[in-house]
């Protein structure tokens, strides 16, 4: 089957089988270990590239309901798309995932990615994740604190859980007397020239026009969102680069999850300086106006021609900055 339609990249290859369920019940019917070449499941495919024909069976869910469990908790079906969830909390006047608007990619893959945007992410509203373990073949709930949860990390993406969990489906936290969350970067300007008494909606409407203005539209170029993470280094580290690059590397201060400081350096810097922005290689291309997001520039780019820019990125960093950039992307085969 062509998974062309199920990756953001539009890479053209394929899988063995492609299985889409509707009801969490329908997993306990499945027979993982008889189906040949492995399983993986994905969600929008918005974060991922597919590096090779997959050789066995693609699970997909199509769970898709939002259940407004009381005033606060709302539980979602984790085939939903997530930005149609931030659409319906908007429109309910709850506030939650305003900051997350237009992210691609739906809500079981958020829960398991730690989507994040604009000072806030998804461990931030999570309440609990549900699960099926494809090991014991059981329905489990983790509480957001057993998640683990870090910046674009959990315990689903460990080597120990990875591909062992399924979401089901993940209870948010909203709220009707919430605020906005308006401390990154330009956020607040563009959400005052909308309102100055901004809600949800507003909010939203911000967000959507700021990530227009710098991100590529996924439906127009295939890309799959930020394609490295943003590094975080020892202070140590830090002061010796600023010392050798006059003190121009741009910086935020984060804590590590043992509660060192440490320094996130935005990849998108390192990469400008670099010299890769806007560069095109074969078919594949680094975005003009964000050079952390990777292109499918041709719409024809082999998985080969995004590896391949992927590497001469990530070696230049090194060389320029002695910093090992890793990818957000998820390599399927790694
Ligand atoms: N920058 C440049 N050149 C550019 C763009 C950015 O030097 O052309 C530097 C600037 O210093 C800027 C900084 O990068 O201040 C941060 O840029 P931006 O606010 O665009 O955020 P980011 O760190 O590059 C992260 C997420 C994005 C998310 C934005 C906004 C990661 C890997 N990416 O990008 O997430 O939308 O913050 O919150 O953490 C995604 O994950 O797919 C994604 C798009």
């Amino acid at each position: 089957m062509d998974l062309s339609g199920h990756n953001s990249f539009r890479m053209k290859v394929s899988c063995r089988n492609f299985l889409e369920y509707d009801c969490a019940a329908d997993l306990e019917k499945l027979d993982f270990g008889a189906m040949e070449g492995g399983v993986k499941h994905i969600g929008g495919g918005s974060n991922l590239l597919f590096t090779a024909d997959f050789p066995g069976t693609i699970l997909h869910s199509a769970i898709r309901f939002i259940e407004q469990k009381d005033d606060s908790l709302v539980s979602v079906g984790a085939g939903v798309v997530f930005d149609e969830l931030c659409e319906w909390a908007a429109e309910h006047g709850l506030w939650g995932p305003e900051n997350l608007s237009h992210i691609p990619g739906e809500v079981g893959a958020a829960a398991v990615q730690n989507i994040g945007a604009y000072g806030v992410e998804a461990k931030d509203i999570i309440k609990t994740v549900h699960c099926f373990d494809m090991r014991s073949r059981r329905f489990t709930d983790f509480d957001v604190a057993d998640c683990r949860y870090g910046y674009r990390e959990s315990i689903f993406k460990s080597e120990e859980y990875r591909n062992r969990y399924i979401v089901t489906a993940v209870d948010f936290v909203f709220r009707r007397d919430g605020a906005p969350v308006l401390g990154y970067g330009n956020i607040r300007d563009a959400v005052l020239r909308i309102s100055e008494n901004p809600g949800p909606a507003e909010v939203r409407r911000a967000i959507i026009a700021t990530r227009r203005a710098k991100l590529p539209e996924v439906s127009e170029t295939g890309s799959a969102g930020s394609f490295f993470k943003n590094p975080v280094v020892s202070p140590q580290f830090f002061s010796e680069l600023s010392a050798r690059t006059e003190g121009t590397v741009p910086h935020y201060e984060v804590k590590a999850a043992d509660g060192r400081d440490m320094v996130k350096i935005p990849a998108a810097w390192l990469i400008e300086r670099c010299g890769w922005k806007g560069v095109v290689l074969g078919g594949a291309g680094v975005c003009k106006t964000q050079p952390l997001v990777l292109i499918n520039a041709s719409g024809d780019a082999s998985p080969e021609e995004i590896v391949e820019l992927e590497n001469r990125i990530r070696q230049s960093v090194l060389e320029n900055f002695g910093i090992e950039l890793s990818p957000e992307v998820e390599h399927i085969p790694r």
